[in-house]
């Protein structure tokens, strides 16, 4: 009877391991969510479970579902090539597992505007600084940029480029800007994300308690499943012993 819980306390840890690496993130480089025509583009999907088999996947206007290197892009191991991006190329992208978990989704914005406004893909975490670069087809120098946040202009930068210091969750908004009256970017939604609760934490939990706890939250929320299938091999192989 005593030997019997060695098995469950190795499995119950590899467990925590398994379960604690399968969050995939998909990023774009250059880190822009707008894009102009005939340009070239890579996503990679970083995950920290190398066996799982990810794809990236878009939706289109004109596609759903359909995967990097088939009729889009050109797939390597990790990543994804756009050599020449298109109008048809704006949507939302995003990685997929085999057994259907996804990343987080970017949107992507192709455009035939003479100018675009480049703002971060992902969501700003709460309290960083932020800059938004306004930029014409062929880069010029010191032009001022008009930044405009769900319609309405916020500031004008003789530089064409503008910095949000400090990010709050009322940032959050669909931007635009402006070089010279006629040349406007397409918009973009930037979103904010909450700065995660470590500091304003209940008192301080010793390190002890915030392991049970972690243990807990994996226990009961991310992957009963597997630990459920686990257990049920260990107990067979229990029995047949
Ligand atoms: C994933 O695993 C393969 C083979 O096991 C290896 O060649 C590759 O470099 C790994 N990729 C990453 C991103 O770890
Ligand atoms: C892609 O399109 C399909 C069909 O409209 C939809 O069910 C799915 O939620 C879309 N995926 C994303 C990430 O928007
Ligand atoms: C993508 O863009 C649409 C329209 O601007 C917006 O409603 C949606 O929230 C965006 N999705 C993401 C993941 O940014
Ligand atoms: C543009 O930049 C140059 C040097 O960087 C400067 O000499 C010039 O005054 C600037 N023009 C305007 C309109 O700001
Ligand atoms: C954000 O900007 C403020 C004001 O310029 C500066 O004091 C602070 O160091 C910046 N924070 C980061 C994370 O760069």
């Amino acid at each position: 009877m005593i030997r019997m819980k060695e098995p469950f306390l190795l499995l119950f840890l590899t467990s925590l391991l398994f379960c604690k690496e399968k969050q995939a993130s998909l990023t774009v480089s250059p880190r822009s969510s707008q894009f102009f025509q005939w340009t070239s583009l890579s996503m990679s999907c970083e995950m920290g479970d190398n066996t799982t088999g990810w794809r990236i996947r878009r939706n289109t206007t004109d596609e759903i579902e359909t995967d990097c290197g088939v009729t889009w892009g050109t797939s390597t191991a990790f990543s994804c090539q756009i050599g020449l991006t298109a109008l048809w190329d704006s949507g939302v992208y995003w990685c997929e597992a085999k057994d259907g978990a996804t990343s987080n989704v970017i949107n992507i914005t192709v455009t035939d505007h003479p100018v675009i406004l480049q703002s971060p893909v992902l969501p700003v975490m709460e309290g960083h600084n932020v800059t938004l670069l306004c930029k014409t087809e062929s880069p010029r120098s010191n032009l001022s940029a008009e930044f405009y946040k769900d319609g309405s202009l916020i500031r004008t930068e003789p530089t064409g480029h503008m910095t949000i210091h400090r990010v709050a969750k009322s940032d959050e908004g669909l931007y635009k800007c402006h070089i010279s009256s006629d040349n406007e970017s397409p918009p973009s939604w930037i979103s904010v994300s909450e700065k995660p609760t470590t500091t304003s934490a209940p008192p301080p939990s010793t390190p002890t308690l915030q392991l049970v706890l972690s243990l807990l939250h994996h226990l009961l929320v991310i992957c009963p499943y597997f630990i459920c299938t686990l257990l049920m091999v260990s107990l067979y192989r229990n029995r047949s012993k």
